[in-house]
């Protein structure tokens, strides 16, 4: 099989890590790329060694060559490109969260459905080796039945790698992002992780404050899930004057999930406060560690795409799929539902 030609549109700084999938693959390469800032669009184009470079996306989609776009742009823009490059004829993996709305979404799922592609959303947390094998045990019922997920979420302005304030921008103004920077768009990552180990959503319930007027914090969010009685919750917080050990995102994730016969605790993930190895399990008494599992968090962005490249090569659905997306969303969307209203929201009654 021809090697798949990739086209990248918005080269900002998540891209720094979409990018290694692509060099570290055998079966595809980054063809061209696209930014709507002509000197980032090159020097990019230096960088990953692709043929082009552009600032419009529609040139991109009208590639012959290009069989598969990443879409890596503010969310507002998610979906009006998703359309074009299905119609284009161009597999589409999108980075999360997939749309602004529910209805967005449906119409990003039927244009890959009418075109004959595959539509990805990108949300790496689900490919974290240390999720991963979180899920395993959980499945060989390392914890028996499982009862509850707990996420606690810090984030700060301190440590981690530099963020231009033009990404920041778009992030704190909600037309662009579609909601806080908090819960909407990196919460998306845990609302996911919820779906993905206990499976789908019953009922969500939240309470949301605001610091410094604009960042969706202090917030507790808590839901049931259809399964079995079982429970989750995100406990979030910023800490301004807390610098964060990251080489990423300046962001502290801690998992604690428990069932009937013993607890497993995931101790890091964009960040590493803690001294622990990355995955513990308790059972009959005693407590592993996982010392030797992968647990840099880019590993989960290569091994993302290079699901999504296997999805193209055998014809497979993404794990991932638009249906996924639109779920995840709709249950980020009934947490912030209940947390204007203060009532519990189900999350298929939010439908546009
Ligand atoms: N998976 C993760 O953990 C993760 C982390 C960070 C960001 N993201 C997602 O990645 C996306 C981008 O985030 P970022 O942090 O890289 O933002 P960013 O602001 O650093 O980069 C966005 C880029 O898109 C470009 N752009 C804007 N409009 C464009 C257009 N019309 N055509 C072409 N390019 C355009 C901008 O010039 C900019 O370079 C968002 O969807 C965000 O939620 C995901």
């Amino acid at each position: 099989m021809s090697v798949l030609n990739a086209g990248l549109i918005g080269c900002g700084r998540i891209t720094d890590l979409h990018a290694p999938g692509y060099l570290r693959s055998d079966v595809a390469r980054i063809h061209a790329v696209c930014d709507l800032d002509p000197a980032v669009a090159e020097r990019r184009k230096q960088e990953w060694g692709a043929t082009r470079a552009t600032t419009d996306y529609r040139e991109l989609l009208d590639d012959p060559k290009i069989d598969l776009v990443e879409i890596i742009t503010p969310h507002h823009l998610h979906a009006q490109m998703c359309v074009d490059a299905c119609r284009a004829g161009k597999h589409v993996s999108v980075q999360k969260p997939m749309a602004m709305n529910v209805t967005e979404c449906d119409t990003m799922i039927a244009a890959a459905h009418e075109a004959g592609v595959k539509l990805k959303v990108f949300e790496n947390f689900v490919f974290y080796p240390p999720y991963v094998k979180t899920r395993e045990l959980i499945e060989d019922g390392a914890i028996g039945e499982p009862l509850s997920v707990r996420f606690k979420l810090g984030s700060s302005f301190r440590g981690g790698w530099p963020v231009p304030l033009k990404a920041w921008a778009w992030r704190l103004a909600e037309e662009t992002c579609g909601g806080g920077p908090t819960l909407f768009d990196d919460g998306y990552h845990k609302f996911s992780m919820g779906i993905h180990l206990f499976g789908p959503v019953a009922q969500v319930h939240a309470w949301v404050d605001r610091t410094f007027g604009v960042v969706d914090v202090p917030a507790l969010v808590t839901w049931t899930h259809t399964d079995g009685g079982r429970v989750g919750y995100i406990d979030a917080t910023f800490s301004p004057h807390m610098t964060v050990r990251s080489h990423y995102y300046s962001a502290d994730e801690r998992v604690e999930i428990t069932g009937t016969e013993g607890v497993i605790w995931v101790t890091r993930c964009t960040g590493q406060l803690l001294d622990e190895p990355p995955l513990l399990l308790h059972r009959e008494g005693r407590t592993t560690a996982f010392e030797d599992i992968r647990a840099d968090w880019l590993d989960s962005f290569v091994d993302s795409t290079h699901h999504f490249l296997r999805c193209i090569q055998e014809d497979e659905e993404p794990s991932l799929s638009g249906q996924r997306g639109k779920e995840v969303l709709q249950f980020v969307l009934a947490g912030l539902q209940s947390a204007e209203t203060g009532a519990p929201v189900r999350p298929d009654e939010i439908v546009a």
